[in-house]
C-alpha cells in the first residue's frame, strides 16, 4: 500500500501518480489534501508519514510545490526517511543504499513525465542490505538520540 499526499499545488500530480500506481497493480491511500484551496503541506505530509511509520502502508509518495516541505515534515515522524528527489539516479539510489520509504517531490520543479520516471525507478528498485544496512542502522540509532 503506498501512501499518498500533497498539498494544493500537488493536486494533478498526486492524480497522475495514481494512474501510475494503478497500472503497475500498486494499491495506493490518499491522505489528502483533495482541495485546490492553499492549505499547509505540514499536515498532510504527517499523516502519510505516520501510516508509513505505523505499518498501515508500506511506503508513500508525497508533493508540494519544491518537495522540501512536505518532505521536511514526513522527516519528523521517526522511522521514516525520506528522499526528496528530481532525478531518477538519486531516487533509485536513495532506495538501493538508504532504504527510503518516502519520496517527495515537486510539483513545481518536475514535470508530469519526470515525476513518473523518477517514481517508477523508485518503486522498483531493491534495498541492497549489507553496508548499506549498517548505516541505516545508524540513521535508527541517531533518531533513538544514541551516540555513534
Ligand atoms: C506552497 O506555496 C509551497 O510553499 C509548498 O508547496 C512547498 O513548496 C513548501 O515546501
Amino acid at each position: 500500500m503506498i501512501a499518498l499526499a500533497c498539498d494544493h499545488t500537488g493536486l494533478q500530480l498526486k492524480e497522475e501518480m495514481k494512474k501510475m500506481l494503478d497500472g503497475m497493480g500498486l494499491e495506493w491511500k490518499d491522505f489528502g489534501t483533495n482541495e485546490s484551496v492553499s492549505c499547509d503541506y505540514p499536515v498532510y505530509g504527517y499523516r502519510a508519514a505516520k501510516a508509513v511509520a505505523d505499518g498501515e502502508c508500506d511506503r508513500g509518495i508525497l508533493i508540494c510545490g519544491t518537495g522540501i516541505g512536505i518532505g521536511i515534515a514526513a522527516s519528523k515522524v521517526k522511522g521514516v526517511r525520506v528522499c526528496t528527489c528530481s532525478d531518477v539516479y538519486s531516487a533509485e539510489l536513495s532506495k538501493r543504499h538508504n532504504n527510503s520509504n518516502i519520496l517527495t517531490m515537486g510539483a513545481r520543479v518536475v514535470g508530469v513525465d519526470l515525476a513518473k520516471m523518477i517514481a517508477f525507478h523508485w518503486l522498483t528498485a531493491e534495498f541492497e542490505g549489507g553496508r548499506h544496512q549498517r548505516r541505516v542502522d545508524m540513521l535508527t540509532a541517531i533518531e533513538n538520540g544514541e551516540e555513534l
